[in-house]
């Protein structure tokens, strides 16, 4: 999935200048760079939220899951029933394979102001993964979390990906172990944003 020829700029600051950028499909890549170099302007463009200078949209796919920096949970539901909301046509099979993929089966019947915020944003990525997109986006996920809890909910992610594959881009602001574990790495600095390293990786490890 190839972005060219990006232009983007906020008044006279020009964020993004015939940039370029490719993802592989249906693996997971991430993006990482400076705060505030560009990263959820990026995200947004591709996801469609974004126009370019000229106005123009363009994301590639409109079957796009999104996961933000907090978990964006409806209260008023169970865990289940937040991933059941998303589904085009009831499925209990699936809903019930992805909770357990995540180890959230224990409380599935929970509200989500009894789970932690790390349990919260699982919930939040279960629910990204139960609905059938193409494209998965996450823009900072497991802020706030602490390392050992951010690899353990990355690996959990692998897993779901095996079982549901779909192209994931993971944007981090900082270099994290959990970077190690991607099929594609792209580093970029800015100002205006260009890619300073890519890394490919043909496999992915749990
Ligand atoms: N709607 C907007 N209007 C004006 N300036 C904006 C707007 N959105 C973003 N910017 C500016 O563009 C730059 C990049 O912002 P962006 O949020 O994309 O960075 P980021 O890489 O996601 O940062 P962080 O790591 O802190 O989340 C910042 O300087 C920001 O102030
Ligand atoms: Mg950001």
């Amino acid at each position: 999935m190839s972005f060219e020829h990006i232009n983007k700029s906020f008044g006279n600051v020009e964020l993004y200048k015939d940039f370029s950028i490719d993802f592989e499909e249906n693996k997971i890549n991430i993006i990482e760079g400076a705060s505030g170099c560009g990263k959820t302007t990026l995200l947004r463009m591709i996801a469609g939220l974004e126009k370019d200078n000229q106005g123009k949209r363009i994301a590639k796919t409109d079957s796009i899951s999104i996961v933000f920096q907090t978990p964006t949970l409806l209260p008023w539901k169970t865990v289940a029933d937040n991933i059941r909301f998303v589904l085009p046509f009831p499925d209990e099979r699936l809903v019930k394979n992805i909770l357990r993929l995540l180890e959230l089966s224990e409380v599935a019947d929970c509200y989500p102001y009894q789970l932690s915020g790390g349990m919260q944003q699982r919930v939040a990525l279960a629910r990204a993964f139960a609905y059938p997109s193409d494209l998965l986006i996450m823009d900072e996920p497991f802020i706030g979390l602490d390392t050992p809890l951010k690899k353990r909910i990355f690996r959990q992610m692998i897993r779901m990906w095996r079982h549901y594959p779909k192209t994931v881009i993971l944007v981090t602001h900082h270099r994290e172990e959990l970077t190690a574990m991607a099929h594609r790495i792209v580093t970029i600095g800015s100002r205006p944003v260009r890619i300073l390293n890519t890394t490919e990786r043909n496999k992915v490890v749990e």
